[in-house]
């Protein structure tokens, strides 16, 4: 056992806030020590995976954007690599089919299309992408498709957002982030009213009734006022059924550097002042949650992303840079960190799957994986975490458990370890207590954000 005291990794977490958020592990070379790389272990270890379950989620991730908005973590390609939609589209299809013999008629239950901007593609490329999908895997009846857009796609292109309701996606996110226009043009991103009012008709027009508003904080020239008039705007003019808050998250991005200016106090502030607004409004939500829903009994995410947070439901994800996470390994697809296509084309070219790195996980990574992003929602589910893994959560975690209760971090009931308001405060200090010794080791070492 460590010598670390929970003590210390409360401290520590509280420290490093920028970076033990809901994303698991750490930093990208954490898992290195459990790396596979032959590529034919690489097929065994998912093989062997894979048939240990009985139903998983899929993500498919699309890489293209109109441009790249500075503040973006994600796996997004620029350049030449702009251009490459239609071979992107045909290697993606050779990667579904690698995974038809793999999870053969095992149950979709949730299923996302993500970016990026899929809706960057051209209708006809989306559709094959989509009945490809549905050629391959076995979808339960019941799963509904999610997919994400710009409000600049969804303002010009009509046909292709009702297009996308006819294929069966009955769920569209579209990011909003601010509507300030200083923000906007230092981040490099193009809206203004008359684009998100259009969206939002066309959106509406087009039939779906379970709409997404992406809104962002934690910016460093992001002052309470104008974090309160995008909140109000979204409410009052564009009224969808669901807003989710994203934090920045800083790793990896262009303005990682501005991390250092954004306190604790502030994020937490506005934050809190959001949860109060969209309450409200009817938008509904515990405190600590980022998605916020007007629809009683719905919690406002897609099915893919709430199974993932509350079951842990294993996913594989497919695409530029995408993450899976499986019964017991982690793994993320070429791409991930060079944010280029190249990898990606020439893997599925050679016949093999196009991962970059992939771990077989020891059980504490798994659980801390899991756990860590329960944090999106703020609560465990202790039957669905005994489900996932046949362990006793308050007998596993009985110390930390009982290190953040009596601090009124956390509380248990109706079968839940439920996130207090000031264990939302300190959530960087409470997410590494359900860490593995590894990761408690690694984030002691850490000296600056990034
Ligand atoms: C992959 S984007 C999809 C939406 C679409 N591309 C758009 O920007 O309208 C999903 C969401 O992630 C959020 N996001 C992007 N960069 C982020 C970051 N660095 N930290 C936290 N959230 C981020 C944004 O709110 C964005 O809408
Ligand atoms: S925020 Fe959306 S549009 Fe901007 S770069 Fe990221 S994925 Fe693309």
């Amino acid at each position: 056992m460590s010598q670390i005291t929970l003590e210390d990794l409360y401290e520590k977490g509280i420290k490093m806030h920028h970076i033990t958020n809901t994303a698991y592990p750490l930093t990208p070379g954490s898992f290195m020590r459990y790396k596979v790389t032959d590529a034919r272990e690489i097929k065994k270890l998912l093989k062997e995976d894979i048939e240990k379950l009985t139903a998983l989620s899929l993500y498919v991730h699309v890489p293209f954007c109109q441009s790249r908005c500075k503040f973006c973590e994600y796996a997004v390609v620029s350049g030449n690599d702009a251009e490459k939609k239609e071979e992107y589209v045909q290697a993606l299809l050779k990667e579904l089919d690698m995974y038809k013999d793999i999870i053969g008629d095992k149950k979709i239950l949730g299923f996302d299309m993500g970016g990026g901007t899929p809706t960057q593609l051209e209708t006809d490329q989306i559709k094959r992408i989509t009945d490809r999908l549905h050629q391959n895997f076995n979808f339960d009846p019941a799963t509904e498709m999610s997919i994400e857009t710009t409000p600049v796609i969804a303002a010009r292109d009509f046909d292709k957002i009702k297009a996308l309701n006819d294929m069966g996606y009955k769920r569209i996110s579209m990011g909003v982030q601010t509507i300030n226009d200083r923000l906007l043009e230092a981040f490099g991103r193009e809206g203004n009213r008359s684009i998100y009012e259009q969206a939002v008709e066309n959106i509406r027009r087009a039939g779906f009734d379970k709409f997404n508003i992406d809104l962002m904080y934690g910016f460093l020239d992001q002052n309470m006022e104008d974090f309160k008039t995008t909140l109000d705007y979204t409410i009052d003019k564009l009224i969808p059924e669901y807003i989710t808050l994203y934090r920045n998250r800083y790793k990896g991005t262009k303005i990682a550097k501005e991390a250092e200016g954004v306190t604790l106090d502030k994020v937490n502030g506005q934050y809190k002042e959001a949860h109060r607004i969209l309450n409200a409004a009817g938008y509904e939500a515990p405190y600590g949650k980022n998605t916020f829903s007007k629809l009683a009994g719905d919690y406002g995410t897609s099915d893919y992303l709430t199974k993932r947070v509350i079951e842990g439901l294993p996913y594989v994800g497919m695409g530029l840079g995408a993450q899976s996470f499986g019964h017991q390994y982690l793994a993320y697809n070429e791409g991930a960190s060079t944010k280029t296509l190249q990898n990606y084309f020439d893997k599925i070219e050679r016949g093999e799957f196009p991962i970059q790195d992939i771990y077989p996980l020891p059980e504490s990574e798994a659980i801390a994986k899991m756990v860590s992003v329960a944090f999106y929602f703020a609560f465990v589910d202790l039957e669905q975490f005994k489900a996932r893994f046949g362990i006793d959560f308050e007998e596993y975690f009985k110390d930390e458990i009982a290190f953040l209760t009596e601090r009124g971090l956390i509380e248990m009931k109706d079968g839940k370890m439920v996130v207090t308001e000031a264990g939302v405060e300190q959530v960087g200090g409470v997410i590494p207590m359900f860490y593995s010794p590894e990761s408690r080791e690694e984030l002691m070492k850490i000296k600056k954000i990034f």
